[in-house]
């Protein structure tokens, strides 16, 4: 189906879970590749992006077994993955050119493991992924002494590797991103010494999580991570067994759903509220939403909670600037639409990052919201909107994105009108039962 048509909702009821957390799927894959002996993971999200991993780390000679648990009517979201891992040096140079879809986690991560690994490889993906930066990679693959080359002068994919021996560096990263940090920690595991990685704030922190739990000598001191390539631990990374919790920037979109569609009450189950990843919360509590986390656990080393939200009916401006953004970089489309909602001017700015995502996110929710009505100002690096907005149903574009997709149809529920998603099924990318999930909630 090449269209979508989402209407108004009277109310958004009832409890749900939604799909399993993105980035840790990804990495349990690689990183149980890279250990020695068998890992068990449950609650693999069976969405596009991590199976590109999958796919990548088969092709690289890893056996992994999939058994489906979970199916609903339409969808198959999760299922256990067993992984046969064969420890760092243990992967076989691939036959042809792996192919990393719309994933860019998979190809920054990938690129740091292959850095360091002596035989030759090809990384490429999707249009999309095919124009995003692989330079922030690159470069400081390079300084580590990794033979990486790529189009348009070592910008763009594909990436063409030729690893063998690294050598640890002192890197500061110019911009927080965890897919950059995970493949300098990946590339560090391989170098001849002690390795330092600093970001300017903090970004999500899953890889030192898992790493640390697989043994592996790892020192976190605020902003900075220290990885030792040459201590035995990291040579012998311990399998994992791990059970991934629901992704907290799937349930986004439903909380602030029920927060915008009036007489809303919803519960999300199991999702995980890494405080790295819950800067939407931050954001919540300070224009009182009425948000709480419920029986509040651990699984795996991360933080899991049941979110309750209702519908609330005076939401205050919301201002957001660089400090916070890493914790909530996949929920600026989501953000702008919950600001056209509040009370007054909102601005959400240190938002550059999201020119250079799946899409352009910035244009996309500028244009596609300017279509619904919203007053919607464009900054190099974020939007200023102007809230209490009557939003009126249209045809709009999801450019292929599957974030833009799903908070554009957030929007629609509260719309005058049907609005009509062009390039809806973008969204199986991470949310595979998205439209199924928002018709069970809907009154
Ligand atoms: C991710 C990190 C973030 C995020 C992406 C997933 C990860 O990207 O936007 O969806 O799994 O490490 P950046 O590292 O580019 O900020």
């Amino acid at each position: 189906m090449d269209k979508r048509i989402i209407t108004k909702a009277k109310n958004l009821t009832g409890e749900l879970t939604v799909p399993s957390d993105k980035s840790i799927s990804h990495r349990s894959a690689i990183f149980a590749s890279i250990a020695n002996g068998k890992s068990i993971v449950r609650n693999f999200l069976r969405a596009e992006d991590p199976l590109s991993t999958v796919n990548a780390m088969r092709s690289l000679g890893i056996e992994i077994e999939e058994v489906i648990t979970q199916c609903s009517s339409e969808e198959l979201q999760s299922s256990e993955l067993i992984i046969h891992g064969k420890g760092l040096y243990g992967l076989k140079e691939p036959l042809d050119v792996i192919n990393c879809g719309n994933s860019g986690t998979t190809i920054r991560l990938l690129s740091g493991v292959l850095a360091g690994n002596p035989f030759f490889s090809v990384l490429t993906g999707d249009d999309s992924l095919k124009q995003r930066p692989m330079a922030r990679v690159i470069n400081p693959l390079k300084e580590m002494g990794a033979r990486i080359s790529a189009r348009s002068n070592d910008r763009y994919p594909p990436l063409a590797i030729k690893g063998g021996s690294l050598k640890a560096i002192d890197y500061m990263m110019p911009v927080s991103s965890a897919q950059v940090k995970s493949c300098l920690m990946l590339a560090a595991l391989y170098a001849d010494s002690k390795t330092t990685i600093s970001e300017p704030f903090k970004s999500r922190d899953h890889t030192e999580r898992m790493l640390k739990s697989m043994g592996a000598d790892i020192e976190i001191e605020n902003l900075t991570v220290r990885v030792n390539g040459q201590n035995p631990a990291n040579l012998n990374l311990k399998p994992i067994d791990v059970t991934v919790p629901s992704d907290f920037s799937s349930a986004a979109f439903f909380i602030v759903a029920a927060i915008l569609v009036p007489n809303s009450e919803i519960l999300i189950k199991g999702v995980g509220i890494n405080p790295t990843r819950t800067g939407l919360l931050h954001v919540l509590n300070s224009i009182i939403a009425d948000v709480k986390l419920e029986n509040e656990r651990d699984i795996s080393g991360e933080p899991v909670a049941d979110i309750y939200c209702r519908s609330i009916n005076k939401l205050g401006a919301i201002k957001i600037g660089k400090e916070l953004m890493p914790s909530l970089i996949d929920e600026f489309p989501i953000l702008c639409v919950l600001a056209s909602q509040a009370e007054g001017i909102s601005e959400i700015r240190g938002a550059e990052e999201l020119r250079v995502k799946e899409s352009d996110r910035i244009k996309a929710m500028v244009t596609e919201l300017r279509k619904m009505g919203v007053e919607i100002e464009e900054y190099p690096d974020g939007v200023q909107i102007k809230g209490n907005a009557q939003l009126k149903g249209s045809e709009v574009e999801s450019y292929g994105d599957h974030r833009i997709a799903m908070s554009i149809s957030i929007a629609g529920l509260i719309a005058s009108g049907d609005t009509t998603i062009r390039n809806p099924e973008c969204v199986d990318i991470s949310f595979p039962g998205f439209y199924e999930k928002l018709k069970m909630l809907k009154g």
